[in-house]
């Protein structure tokens, strides 16, 4: 079966980076036809930055890594240097890149793409806030029914909040744009925080990173043991949540992953709950599904995965 293509949109942040590198470790899985930078965790001039560290990283010097917006739709930008630090990637020292960034939008880039490609043979794979996406399918609404899937970190349920009690981070930076992907009717896995706690840094598992010795390995244990403060100090976990990565694994093996298939709406009105994902687990609404939510995670199987094809770059 050949590889499936994709385009990850991402604000890289560690995690962003852990996925990014599993993704570009995957020919045989993923064709990564490009790499969209948009504001998030940190401001975009540093995540389109990041993402080309983490492309040279992975030794991928000729993955094509566009920048998108600056802001989300409607909101100001909300970072988050408090989770990921200063420069969205601290932990390891890494060399500023030699890379530079691909010519034009990464909003015209998913476009162009997307209408170029046989229709729906391309899955989305959005990291981050989803500005770059719904401002495509605002400016493009053909384009729309061209996508294949969207596979996106965001969201929570039983989680509930961790930019707010109510939102995850993603959702919350611009609720306005994930109200328009989670209304375009494409089919959506929605990753959230209710199975990316679940797949958590433990020391073992840091340590087999570290192991493996190589240049990527060494960076993803440093990058993990900077990362997971937050998370300790707030949920008192064992170690740094891999949310994003989880997207990545999803597309290589599914079959570790367990969710329902439900209603997802956004809160874009209320102060209190802005940017909440209203997730119809139990179905006590007529709402019609829109989204597969996923719920569960065999965590040993993706950090061995994970590990397995790091080990590889
Ligand atoms: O809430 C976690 C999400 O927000 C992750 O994608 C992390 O990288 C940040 O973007
Ligand atoms: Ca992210």
């Amino acid at each position: 079966m050949s590889a499936r293509k994709i385009i990850i949109d991402t604000d890289p942040g560690q995690d962003d980076a852990v996925a990014i590198l599993l993704a570009l470790a995957s020919p045989e899985d993923l064709d990564v036809l490009g790499i969209t930078a948009v504001a998030g965790n940190v401001p975009l001039d540093l995540t389109s930055k990041n993402a080309l560290i983490v492309c040279e990283l992975a030794g991928k010097v000729d993955v094509p890594v566009y920048a998108g917006c600056d802001r989300p739709m409607a909101r100001e930008l909300v970072t988050a240097e408090h989770v990921h630090g200063k420069s969205g990637l601290d932990g390891p020292n890494l060399p500023d890149p030699e890379m530079t960034l691909s010519d034009g939008h990464a909003v015209d880039f998913i476009i162009e793409t997307l209408r170029k490609e046989d229709p729906r043979t391309v899955t989305l794979c959005p990291l981050g806030p989803l500005t770059n996406i719904a401002t495509a399918f605002q400016r493009a609404p053909d384009v729309i029914e061209r996508v294949q899937q969207i596979v996106l970190m965001g969201g929570a349920y039983f989680e509930v909040g961790n930019i707010t009690p109510t939102a995850e981070f993603n959702i919350y930076v611009d609720p306005q744009a994930a109200d328009i992907v989670f209304k375009s009717g494409i089919d959506i896995v929605v990753i959230p925080l209710d199975v990316t706690h679940k797949a958590l840094v433990t020391q073992p598992r840091n340590d087999a990173f570290r192991a493996l010795g190589n240049a990527a390995g060494i960076a993803v244990a440093e990058m993990t043991d900077f990362f997971e403060r937050f998370d300790k100090e707030k949920y008192g976990s064992t170690g740094a949540p891999l949310h994003d990565p989880c997207v990545t694994a999803y597309l290589i093996k599914p079959e570790l992953f367990s969710g329902r298939h439900i209603n997802v709406e956004i809160e874009t009105q209320s102060p209190l709950t802005m940017g909440m994902t209203v997730a119809d687990w139990w179905g006590v609404t007529d709402r019609p599904p829109n989204a597969t939510f996923i719920g569960d995670v065999d965590s040993d199987g993706f950090f061995a995965l994970l590990t397995d094809r790091l080990g590889r770059l």
